[in-house]
């Protein structure tokens, strides 16, 4: 047994401390270390020290304890409670962090552990750093009631003044459990690790309860269902090294707070024409009926085609993500072709509007690529709110005052040319490429209406009536479609090769970096949510 140190003494005291310190952060890591591996996971100080720079993390409150007596709570009173916090770097930039630690208390959040988690959220705001959470918790500490439901709520709060003013990045890398599943919603970016990661407001046995439906804890809330059908989700990660550097990856591209300026990488850019950007004109078929994968065109404008896409399993008719032009930060929006034709639906507007919004309060340029048919049509989507659930892209780039920046490519019809970063929205430099294709409608729709007497005539003339179709189509397309008409009232600023795509928006993003622009005062808008 090691002797009690003598606290009368200086070299006693600080003996204390190291046995204190051995007990709150040494041996109870130790243990941590036993239950989380035993579950194929990490613990929270593991994750953390994977997350940030290399002894870079300075620890806060690991002295804390909770004060609980209910249900015998007394009698265990860990150090440091169910949660990690503290301040690290990350590519040598400050980050807050904390990380919950399921092997005490399940993770559970009681009324010290949120204090951690509001005071290092604080603390984040109060000096203009991001904030990342690591969650894995069984939700509200069920011994501490509505203490524990209170805590919740002061960090909801938090979370919304935090909104816009730093970036907000939480990883689930285990349960996260009823109304505990909110503070992630509440953050920019959710990203979630296969099999190991779950989110629901109501677990499956509650839900066999009340509604009789049966259905497992994967298939309602894991990270598969999460990132290709609710889109709470943003990133699937294979494992949690795959979520960490995901994070670490995102936040490169992103300023500290809406303050301050966007990280820039050394670059040396290639202002000439490069074999790359001639391959670009090559990526439009013929058919405009035939899809071509949009990636290529973005992986062509981006610095060394690094592109960070973000939700790529969900609404994947639209691409969202993050590259650089010039060592800046850019957020690029554009249509999938491959997908749905690049038809827009709730899903891709809803998943576009909340990327602009993120990009307008953190000052990254918008370069929105467009080749759109127009709104996928159907009753089911009238009646699941695509006019108000549709309108959010349109208030999303009309209050924009970041650069924004956008070129069409090929089809731009009827509203959905308006809202895919139109000039009239408030775009700064709108470009397309000859191939573009700007109308109410397609060729076909058009024909149908415009031509319905020919049509008819052609028919009772015995005529080949497709044949007559397609050339009324065609003569449509490029007497009334061409973006040279849209150029000629300037609604285009210009049409380029696809070739010079890279170098134009370049161009553009340097004449843009000193763009000012601001909305009328207001409380805040209504969004149509
Ligand atoms: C206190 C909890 C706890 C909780 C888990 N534990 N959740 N303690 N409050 N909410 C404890 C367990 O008692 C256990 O303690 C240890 O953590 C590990 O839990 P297990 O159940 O053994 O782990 P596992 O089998 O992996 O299951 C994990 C789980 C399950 C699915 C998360 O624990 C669970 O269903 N917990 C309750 C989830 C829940 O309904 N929470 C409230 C949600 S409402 P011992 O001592 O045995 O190791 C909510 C409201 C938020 O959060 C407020 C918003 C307004």
């Amino acid at each position: 047994m090691t002797e009690a140190p003598d606290l009368s003494t200086t070299a006693g005291k600080i003996a204390d401390l190291r046995s204190r310190y051995q007990e709150a952060v040494v041996d109870a890591e130790k243990a941590a270390q036993q239950k989380q591996h035993a579950k194929g996971k990490l613990t929270a100080r593991e994750r953390i020290d994977l997350l940030v720079d290399a002894g870079s993390f300075v620890e806060l409150d690991e002295y804390v304890r909770h004060r609980t007596t209910a249900f015998g709570m007394d009698k265990s009173r860990p150090y440091g409670d169910s949660v990690v916090t503290g301040v690290a770097t990350i590519h040598g930039r400050t980050v807050a962090v904390y990380a919950q630690d399921f092997s005490t208390f399940g993770g559970s959040l009681g009324e010290v552990a949120g204090d951690k988690i509001i005071k290092v959220m604080e603390f984040a705001l109060r000096n203009g750093i991001p904030v990342v959470g690591m969650l894995d918790s069984g939700g509200a500490r069920i011994q501490e009631g509505v203490v524990a439901l209170g805590k919740y709520g002061e960090i909801f709060r938090l979370n919304t003044q935090a909104s816009g003013v730093i970036p907000q990045i939480s990883i689930i890398m285990g349960p996260a459990a009823g109304g505990a599943v909110y503070s992630p919603a509440l953050t920019d970016f959710v990203v979630m690790v296969d099999k190991t990661s779950q989110m629901f407001v109501t677990g499956p046995d509650v839900i066999k309860t009340v509604t009789g439906e049966d259905v497992g804890m994967e298939e309602l809330g894991g990270a598969h269902t999460h990132n290709t059908r609710s889109g709470v989700a943003h990133y699937l990660a294979e494992d949690e090294d795959d979520a960490i550097d995901y994070v670490r990856t995102l936040l490169g591209f992103l300023p500290d707070n809406n303050m301050s300026e966007l990280p820039v990488y050394e670059t040396e850019f290639e202002f000439e024409t490069t074999d790359a950007d001639r391959a670009l004109n090559h990526v439009v078929p013929d058919s405009p009926n035939q899809p071509y994968d949009i990636h290529h065109v973005i992986r062509g404008i981006v610095d060394a085609e690094d592109f960070l896409e973000v939700q790529p399993l969900f609404a994947p008719n639209i691409v969202i993500g993050f590259g650089r032009i010039e060592g800046r930060s850019v957020g690029i929006i554009a249509n999938q072709p491959s997908q749905m034709a690049g038809t827009l639906n709730i899903e891709a507007g809803e998943k576009a509007s909340r990327f602009v919004r993120f990009c307008d309060a953190f000052s990254i340029p918008i370069v929105t690529l467009v080749d759109v048919p127009g709104y996928l049509p159907g009753t089911d989507q009238e009646w699941t709110g695509v006019i108000r659930r549709g309108a959010k892209l349109l208030y999303a780039y009309a209050e924009a005052t970041v650069p924004l920046v956008t070129v069409i490519l090929r089809k731009a019809y009827g509203g959905a040319y308006i809202v895919m970063g139109s000039k009239q929205l408030g775009a700064d430099i709108n470009l397309a490429w000859p191939t573009a294709e700007i109308a109410v409608m397609g060729g076909q729709g058009a024909v149908n209406i415009l031509y319905r007497g020919e049509i008819k005539r052609a028919e009772e003339a015995g005529e080949d009536v497709a044949a007559v179709r397609t050339r009324l189509a065609n003569e449509y397309t490029y007497n009334v479609a061409s973006p040279f008409l849209a150029a000629e009232r300037g609604e285009l600023d210009g049409i380029i090769e696809p070739a010079q795509t890279r170098v134009a928006i370049a161009k553009a993003l340097r004449a843009l970096r000193g763009k000012r622009a601001s909305l009328p005062p207001k409380k805040h808008g209504n969004i149509p949510l």
